[in-house]
């Protein structure tokens, strides 16, 4: 589901493409507010969904008060986008800040008795020692990866191709950068982790699940392939663990780490 803050937020909500194969965004967080938040979680819950509320917010309080107004409502999970300015003023993300990323998870955890997943970031040296800090902060599980910093520029014009200069990209160019980080993650907590970034195929949530993943997020798939992605991604994921050998998804996790 998309994100709730303290505020509604609308600001350009459209990613923009800056390859056939990757997608750069610097959308900001568009998003209802957490009051109308719950109109939302109604409707997706008449349609039967489970539902992992995605929480951002300044500072690890408002963190915590906006997923527990979530909780209220009734989703299964919270997840936390820490890829928002660091509240500091640093100049850089929560999710650039080990302390800060154990700090905001323990806050939440203290408000809501639900499964907490913090969010990682790429855009760190090394985001295992991250994931870390979310496991000392009380962290059930990891979700990884967030968009990677990036820019492109336009030669005709001889200016960025984002009026913010710098966006977050996604799709299947970053999904060696996803599986590298799950692999390494999955090697430093005992955690289950998902796996997200460049996920539009089977094959591709397979290489997530070997390298650790015990599941997959699809988002930038979605805008090429529409909702129909997700039955392919399963079909295709049968097809091939089938030809591996295996008898379910969870056999499969982790195997690429023996
Ligand atoms: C248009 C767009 C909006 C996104 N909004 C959010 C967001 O609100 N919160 C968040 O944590 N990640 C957000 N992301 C990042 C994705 O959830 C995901 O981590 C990233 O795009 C990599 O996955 P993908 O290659 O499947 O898109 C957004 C990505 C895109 C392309």
């Amino acid at each position: 589901m998309r994100p709730a803050g303290p505020w509604p937020a609308y600001t350009k909500p459209e990613p923009a493409r800056s390859s056939r194969r990757a997608s750069d965004r610097a959308v900001g967080l568009p998003n209802p507010g957490i009051v109308e938040y719950e109109h939302e979680v109604k409707r997706a819950q008449r349609a039967g969904a489970v539902i992992i509320g995605s929480v951002f917010g300044k500072d690890a309080d408002e963190y915590a008060s906006v997923a527990a107004k979530m909780a209220s409502y009734g989703v299964q999970a919270i997840e936390l986008n820490l890829s928002c300015p660091h509240a500091k003023g640093l100049g850089t993300e929560i999710a650039q800040d080990a302390a800060a990323v154990r700090d905001f998870t323990r806050a939440v955890k203290d408000a809501v008795s639900l499964p907490v997943f913090p969010k990682l970031s790429p855009n760190v040296l090394d985001i295992a020692s991250f994931a870390v800090a979310a496991e000392e902060g009380g962290a059930d599980g990891i979700v990884a990866i967030n968009t990677v910093k990036a820019m492109a520029i336009v030669p005709e014009l001889k200016m960025p191709f984002l009026a913010n200069k710098f966006g977050g990209l996604s799709g299947p160019a970053i999904r060696p950068i996803g599986v590298r980080a799950v692999y390494d993650i999955c090697e430093k907590v005992h955690i289950p982790v998902v796996g997200v970034g460049g996920v539009g195929s089977g094959r591709d949530a397979l290489e997530y699940i070997m390298a650790g993943a015990c599941a997959v997020q699809v988002g930038t798939a979605i805008i090429p392939k529409g909702l129909a992605v997700f039955d392919e991604i399963v079909k295709e994921m049968g097809s091939l663990l089938e030809e591996a050998g295996f008898d379910s998804v969870s056999e499969a996790i982790g195997v690429a780490h023996a």
